[in-house]
């Protein structure tokens, strides 16, 4: 398999060749209250930490103060949290322009009538890279920097798409769709112009360093046979992950009930094409019964949890606690534009509140998610898909946020850091205004400000110089 976003880049290694031919060390030490879930409920806090940085970008160290005789330059964030990044695991680029529209119908009506003739606008490349150069800022400035995300079927709008992320320094996966039955006459592809425009599409992903391809059968109901064992072949000589669509909705099982007679059960028509595997990411999984949730387990197939697009267009509430205690791999996403909240932390209470939903349902028998667990699958559960860690490890590549504080309404009690974590930095003030995105894989990772030229706080003036120092 080539180079994953998250592994070492032979750019990374060019980079210390040239260090070591020039003797020029340009180490950084990020200080401040630092904050991880490394795992499941767990949270690691370093008050006033340091992490130590080599001028790749990635981790060299962890420690309680700055190390003695430091070759680096400090910044320092004062009592401001640092933490791990968010990571969106399940969103649609092109369905960005309906954000928080159109939810008045269930699933397949609401791509018949809504999603499909959004989509097909970005056959206009144009049009496409507004959208997307808006998507790419709105997610950095977010707090997001990993992301898993469907493209439409467009091939040229999905280059643009990636190219747009990468400028911003969003890393990732990314899917060209595939779809060559139940769309509409404006949007679907025949069998062979799918087949023909993925591999021209494959073959101009090799521009990209931190963006990647990723396999995308929109969902069965979308994708004849032919074409799904097309592409579980093609995943298989290739090297490719897979990401798609798993039991969201009754009608729409019912509906791959009737297209593939011969499948017990949804998650077979993907595997009887080869695309059940390790790393494929299958997103909601609301309706997946036990003998379902166990395929999923057998085959390390990731489940993204989508709990605003599940409630808005009334899919369900997915069992995310049954799928945590039986040891299935839960990850988060915004599921944008059936989700409306393109802000990560957003997105991790909204996951909390529908718990609480199955916590009321199940007379307490599910417990509802901490904010700890939260955070932990909105950010740690993704970074470990990418083959990161959830803490801050050394060897990782730093995808990180500051939290801003400082027009947050001021608490009546000082706050620890573990309390400033549960009551402020994710709950519901505007993401933009609180998160400052610190770092980011091989170099790349922009600073961004509340947009383009607006004033920039002495927090931010210090990391302008960190960043393009490089
Ligand atoms: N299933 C197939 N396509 C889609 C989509 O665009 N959004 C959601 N939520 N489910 C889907
Ligand atoms: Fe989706």
């Amino acid at each position: 398999m080539g180079a994953q976003p998250g592994e070492k880049s032979p750019g990374g290694a060019l980079f210390l060749l040239h260090k070591a031919k020039t003797g020029v060390t340009d180490m950084k030490i990020l200080k401040g209250n630092l904050v991880s879930a490394p795992a499941l409920g767990k949270l690691e806090i370093v008050e006033h930490g340091c992490l130590v940085l080599h001028d790749d970008g990635s981790i060299q160290s962890v420690e309680k103060a700055v190390p003695q005789n430091a070759d680096a330059e400090v910044i320092d964030y004062g009592d401001s949290l640092i933490m791990p990044s968010f990571v969106d695991m399940h969103l649609h680029a092109p369905q960005y322009p309906m954000l928080g529209m159109g939810m008045d119908l269930p699933l397949i009506d609401w791509l018949n009538t809504y999603t499909f003739k959004t989509e097909a606008r970005f056959e206009d490349s144009d049009y496409a890279r507004r959208i997307y150069k808006k998507l790419a800022s709105d997610l950095i400035t977010s707090g997001t920097t990993r992301v898993c995300m469907f493209s439409s079927l467009h091939t040229d709008a999905t280059l643009i798409l990636m190219e747009e992320l990468e400028k911003a320094g969003v890393t990732g996966y990314v899917g060209k769709v595939n779809m060559d039955r139940n769309g509409s006459p404006e949007l679907q592809e025949t069998t062979e112009q799918s087949k023909r425009e993925t591999l021209r599409w494959l073959d101009a992903c090799g521009r990209f360093q931190t963006v990647k391809p990723i396999l995308t059968p929109r969902f069965t109901p979308s994708c004849t046979d032919e074409l799904m064992s097309w592409l579980g072949k093609l995943a298989a000589e290739r090297g490719l992950y897979v990401q798609s669509h798993l039991s969201e909705n009754k009608g729409e099982i019912a509906w791959v009930k009737e297209l593939c007679p011969d499948c017990v059960q949804y998650w077979e028509s993907y595997d009887r094409a080869g695309l059940w595997k390790d790393h494929t990411v299958m997103a909601h999984c609301v309706h997946s019964d036990e003998r379902e949730r166990e395929a999923m387990r057998e085959h390390g197939v990731v489940t993204a949890h989508c709990a605003g697009s599940n409630i808005n267009i009334c899919s369900g509430v997915a069992p995310v606690r049954t799928l945590l205690r039986e040891g299935n791999l839960v990850t988060l996403g915004s599921d944008i534009a059936g989700g409306a909240l393109l802000a990560m932390n957003k997105v991790i209470t909204m996951s909390i509140r529908a718990s609480k939903f199955r916590h009321m349902q199940s007379d307490g028998k599910d417990e509802f998610l901490t904010v700890e667990e939260g955070y932990y699958l909105g950010s740690s559960a993704g970074h470990e898909y990418f083959g990161g860690h959830g803490g801050f490890v050394p060897g990782d590549y730093l995808h990180a946020i500051v939290v801003d504080d400082s027009d947050f309404t001021e608490a009546a009690h000082p706050l620890s850091v573990r309390g400033a974590l549960r009551a402020r930095d994710l709950h519901d003030a505007p993401a933009q205004h609180r998160l400052r995105l610190v770092g980011g894989e091989k170099r790349r990772l922009l600073m961004k400000s509340r947009g383009e030229g607006a004033p920039l706080s002495p927090i931010l003036e210090n990391r302008k110089n960190f960043w393009t120092s490089y």
